[in-house]
């Protein structure tokens, strides 16, 4: 099958969804390089753009540049240590959002696009409280920050080798009823 590649400077890359999905790993070290803002913008739009229940687009996308704010985020997780590492992140926040799954169409849309640019990240959640009072999150109504992504250049040393740790698909996908093996060979 012919793959379709994007030239960024003296890279080649993927411009493929599948091959996207393919390579795409968790990224907690970043180069300290800034993203341009032009990318940034490619990356809300792909958030923006995302489907969502009765297309109710119930999210908010605060992007952070500034590290002392990134730091403050960190010590409000203990997941994220990683946070003040990366150059900028987008912190997403759902507001009266029947389905949180809604956060996720947008999350992973914006994950893509960031790969496509040799961009990564990680979703970092677990944050407490004071994580919305960093961001003026406002603390009546109903406002949930689901995950602060932190987005950098990814380092040489951590571009992904190897096959992904996944199920195998005969585990977890089934014919006509929960169980049935495939019918056809994947
Ligand atoms: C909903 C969700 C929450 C996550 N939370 C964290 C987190 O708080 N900290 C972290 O380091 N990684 C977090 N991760 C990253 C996962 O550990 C990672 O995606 C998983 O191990 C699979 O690895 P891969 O993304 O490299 O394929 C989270 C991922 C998802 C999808």
């Amino acid at each position: 099958m012919k793959m379709n590649y994007i030239q960024l400077g003296d890279k080649k890359m993927p411009n493929d969804v599948e091959e996207i999905i393919r390579k795409r790993r968790a990224i907690r070290k970043f180069k300290p390089d800034p993203i341009p803002d032009e990318i940034l913008c490619r990356i809300l739009e792909a958030g923006r753009l995302a489907p969502s229940s009765k297309n109710s687009q119930p999210w908010h996308f605060i992007v952070i540049k500034n590290k002392k704010t990134l730091q403050e985020l960190a010590k409000t997780t203990y997941t994220g240590s990683f946070l003040p590492d990366a150059p900028v992140a987008i912190a997403v926040v759902l507001e009266n959002a029947k389905l949180e799954t809604d956060a996720a169409r947008a999350i992973q849309n914006m994950v893509l696009v960031a790969w496509k640019y040799g961009i990564g990240t990680c979703w970092i959640t677990n944050f407490w409280d004071k994580a919305k009072q960093i961001l003026g999150v406002p603390m009546t109504g109903n406002y949930k920050l689901i995950t602060v992504l932190p987005f950098g250049f990814i380092p040489e040393d951590e571009k992904p080798k190897g096959k992904k740790k996944r199920k195998k698909l005969e585990e977890i996908a089934h014919s006509e009823y929960f169980g049935n093996p495939l019918s056809f060979k994947c």
